[in-house]
């Protein structure tokens, strides 16, 4: 059993506590935020994540995980700690790093014995550098300590899953004594993990985000080009998918990709390259490209009604994907707000996202499910592809809505059965011979 304080209740650090906790460690977890830490000392958990409250509650109970506002309690009798801090992103781009100043600062006033710092926000490259020099100094009286960065590549929904079975575990640091450390504490993973330095272990981070973010615009792109020509970029996917040296996964085209990850880390990336005199051009097109997503939605929903003024528009998913109620970046916070200010009347239904919906889009209807979605709407829109829309009854659906019109923003509908049912479909880079029918 290892000591491990983890500095952040968010996302990641919440996931970190449990999972480490669960696989037998002692877990003290500091956040500024006391609400926060009251709701999490009666096992709740504030976000909603498939598994983690069960996990937090198991540990809670086994005596293994705490929670607290105070650094001091917190670094007490730890041997490592975890920075899981937010990195919003900031004026241009450019990621924010007061969180990851406060942080480094809180551990330079109370550690009182050495430690391995891992920072495992997504950080701009030369970070892991600049929170040393801080905690340097900061310190009352030299203490020694070890950075080492840990990025973390865990999605929203299925977080528990991903912590346990990675891909990989990277390591970055100058002190491979450290970064040995905390291999160890990732050996019950049973996982490859990779030991560089320090700017290469943010810069991996960076690149498989850009990369991810990269095939997400390129599939498209690719979608746009389909629709034009006639091809379907559904079945276009899975023939490159069977290339092993593509791969089928982040082949999906559809709306674009939001959250609180790529988006922002691609930002990231391309400022980081800007002010270095580099020319992230690739990385400007892939963030083009997902705007153009949104707005293109908009433009074929525009033309299929003749003008969106006093149309009654239905949103089926707000989340910016399923299993979450994250709506961070997600194109249907966009896309609702330009149809209304078109003037249209939007009505919409989230299987969990519906408290943050009614905070970042108040002027939304929200409904009680995705039936009430269609009742007398000119048109319906997918945004999300939760499960539970793939098996709705479309007939009644269609029947129940005042026009025909389905735009099918994540291609989970078959174009020739929705032709069958009297819808006009229109999905994204399925071309015209895959939405009338024939
Ligand atoms: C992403 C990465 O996948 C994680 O590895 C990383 O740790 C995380 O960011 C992070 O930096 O913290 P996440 O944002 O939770 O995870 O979600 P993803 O499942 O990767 O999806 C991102 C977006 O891409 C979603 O909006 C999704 O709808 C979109 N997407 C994904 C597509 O449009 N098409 C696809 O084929 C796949």
């Amino acid at each position: 059993m290892k000591q491990i304080c983890v500095l952040g209740a968010g996302y990641v650090g919440l996931v970190t506590s449990a999972c480490f906790a669960d696989l037998g460690n002692n877990i003290t977890c500091i956040d500024i935020d006391e609400n926060k830490i009251e709701t999490l000392n009666r096992g709740e958990s504030p976000i909603f994540e498939p598994g983690l409250s069960e996990m937090m509650q198991r540990n809670i109970r086994a005596g293994r995980l705490h929670f607290t506002t105070s650094y001091a309690e917190g670094l007490k009798d730890a041997e490592f700690v975890f920075v899981a801090v937010g990195t919003p992103s900031g004026a241009d781009g450019e990621a924010e790093l007061k969180y990851v100043r406060m942080a480094a600062e809180g551990i330079a006033k109370a550690m009182q014995h050495p430690l391995i710092i891992i920072n495992k926000s997504t950080v701009p490259v030369g970070t892991g550098d600049w929170v040393a020099d801080i905690i340097t100094k900061r310190q009352d009286h030299p203490i020694p300590f070890w950075v080492v960065s840990n990025p973390e590549f865990l999605r929203e929904g299925s977080a528990i899953y991903d912590f346990m079975n990675p891909d990989r575990v990277v390591l970055g640091s100058l002190h491979p004594e450290a970064a040995e450390k905390v291999a160890s504490l990732h050996r019950p993973l049973r996982t490859t993990i990779q030991i560089t330095d320090l700017r290469t272990a943010e810069m991996i981070k960076y690149a498989s985000n850009a990369f991810l973010a990269t095939r997400i615009s390129f599939i498209n792109e690719i979608a746009t080009i389909c629709e034009e020509l006639g091809a379907d970029v559904k079945e276009v996917a899975i023939g490159m998918g069977h290339d092993k040296r593509i791969g089928p996964h982040f082949l999906d085209a559809g709306l674009g990709f939001g959250g609180s990850c790529f988006p922002k880390d691609v930002r990231a990336l391309e400022h980081m390259a800007l002010i270095h005199g580099a020319h992230p051009q690739l990385l400007r097109a892939v963030l083009d490209i997902n705007k153009h997503q949104r707005r293109q939605a908009i433009v074929k929903l525009r033309a299929m009604l003749n003008g969106l003024r006093d149309r009654k528009i239905g949103m089926l998913g707000l989340a910016f994907k399923p299993n979450t109620d994250d709506m961070r970046e997600a194109p249907s916070v966009d896309i609702a707000r330009q149809l209304m200010r078109e003037g249209a009347l939007v009505q919409a239904y989230d299987p969990v996202a519906m408290a943050e919906a009614a905070r970042e889009l108040p002027d939304v209807r929200l409904v009680e499910n995705a039936y009430e979605v269609a009742e007398g709407v000119d048109a319906l829109m997918v945004i999300t592809e939760w499960n539970e829309f793939r098996q709705l009854s479309m007939k009644r659906i269609k029947e129940s809505m005042a026009g025909d019109v389905l735009i099918d923003g994540r291609n989970i509908y078959d174009p020739d059965r929705m032709a069958r049912l009297g819808f006009r479909y229109a999905g994204v880079g399925r071309g015209p011979q895959h939405s009338n029918g024939g």
